[in-house]
């Protein structure tokens, strides 16, 4: 899949390490919390911080769009609230802060909580407020693709991963400043990863698999270095890349688009997923480049709990960080980036399913010779020992950084 280009961001070497110290602070509730009713309080926080999910027809297993939804799982999101599976945000406070973060405030938290344990009081009917969750789309749309036919993902797997060979169709370069990917079954859908390839490595691969597209895991399964453009996961608006910056493409570039089917939501249906994309009108001021920063020489013994693999590389050049895209498969457990001392994402508890790119609030400047580390760690049930490769059963420590010169 990802072929890091290695001229760039050499891999320098493998260190092992022993588990990283980072902390991970689950904050807690405030015992004290005022009981507050949901009608002029709670109703708001659940339509700010869970519709974008949990609405009918929506990714999430239930919908929270009415007083009566909120009370059938009361038990449940006082739960989730409190241990902050939900809403779902993986990076360890501490760390970076993160543009679009749904990490829900401590006192949110205890508004829930006690909202939730305390007899879900109703309030003054009112104060109830309509809403509809932010349409998030982008400020122009120069192309739309879609692959030809749709897909009804393969009953038989539970996770199939699908790829489509978009052809944009671009004459001369251009700039992408903004994605927007729209699943047509989104229940279904679990994650879309969006990358830039040679259209001949495309078709190759598009020409050995007989259904609409080809079967691929975690990325595009072509030959070449295909180029990460961006990606979607539940919850996700359109990605707008951070202003004055955008990516490359090539004229004669084809897109190729992968779909992470997940089929424990409902049966299969027939899916055509959609992106959006919105090119600059001119040269950008700050070129973007999704970069990667990859471990390739690590063995995972077998049976192994907690392994932990590290790199570090010196930076090849100067310039600026304005975020990061980790990356493992499923037998990950925490991944950890730094530049220098300073953290850049840490997932103290890594899931396949919860992938996206991180922008940070505030860009950090990267000077040539910075230490950075890519430290991974997995747990390892199975009988042989797990190397970097493609396939569902193989392991990656990958993390891409959205990077500028200047
Ligand atoms: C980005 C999408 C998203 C957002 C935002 C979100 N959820 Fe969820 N929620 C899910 C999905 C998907 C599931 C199903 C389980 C899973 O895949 O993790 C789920 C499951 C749940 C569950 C049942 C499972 C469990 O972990 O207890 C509860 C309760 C819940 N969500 C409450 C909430 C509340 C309350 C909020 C807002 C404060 C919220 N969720 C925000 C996507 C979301």
């Amino acid at each position: 899949m990802f072929r890091p280009s290695r001229p760039v961001w050499s891999v320098l070497g493998v260190l092992l390490a022993a588990g990283c110290s980072g902390s991970s602070s689950v904050g807690g509730p405030d015992a004290g919390a005022q009981l507050l009713p949901y009608y002029g309080q709670v109703q708001v926080l659940f339509q700010q911080n869970c519709q974008s999910c949990h609405v009918t027809g929506g990714f999430a297993p239930f919908a929270l769009e009415t007083l009566a939804d909120a009370r059938s799982h009361a038990v449940a999101i006082a739960d989730a609230v409190r241990s902050r599976r939900m809403p779902p945000w993986k990076p360890a406070e501490g760390c970076q802060a993160m543009e679009a973060s749904r990490r829900l405030s401590d006192a949110d938290v205890a508004t829930i909580v006690a909202w939730a344990t305390g007899g879900t009081p109703e309030g003054d009917s009112s104060k109830a407020v309509s809403f509809s969750p932010p349409d998030g789309g982008l400020p122009w749309v120069d192309l739309t693709l879609a692959p030809d036919q749709p897909y009804a993902p393969k009953a038989a797997l539970s996770d199939d991963y699908h790829c489509f060979l978009l052809d944009p169709g671009l004459t001369q370069n251009q700039y992408l400043v903004g994605v927007d990917v729209q699943p047509e079954q989104r229940p279904l859908v679990h994650h879309v990863l969006l990358f830039a390839t040679t259209a001949l490595d495309a078709i190759a691969a598009d020409t050995a698999d007989p259904d609409p597209g080809w079967t691929c895991f975690g990325g595009p399964g072509t030959s070449g270095t295909p180029r990460l453009l961006g990606g979607w996961v539940p919850g996700t608006q359109a990605t707008r890349f951070p202003a004055d910056t955008g990516i490359l493409l090539r004229a004669g570039e084809v897109v190729v688009m992968q779909v992470h089917y997940n089929l424990a939501a409902g049966p299969s249906a027939p899916d055509t997923t959609r992106v959006k994309m919105q090119l600059a009108r001119g040269p950008v001021a700050k070129p973007a480049a999704i970069l990667p920063l990859a471990n390739l020489g690590f063995s995972i013994p077998a049976g192994a709990t907690g392994y932990t693999s590290t790199i570090q590389v010196a930076s090849p050049a100067s310039g600026v960080l304005w975020g990061v895209i980790p990356h493992m498969h499923t037998k990950g457990r925490r991944v950890t980036v730094k530049a220098g001392n300073t953290c850049l994402v840490d997932i103290p508890a890594w899931d396949f399913h919860w992938q996206q790119a991180y922008f940070f609030t505030t860009p950090l400047p990267l000077t040539v010779g910075t230490q950075l580390s890519l430290s991974c760690t997995w747990d390892n049930p199975t009988a042989s020992a797990v190397t970097w490769g493609e396939k569902t059963t193989d392991e990656m420590c990958l993390n891409y950084v959205y990077a500028t010169q200047n």
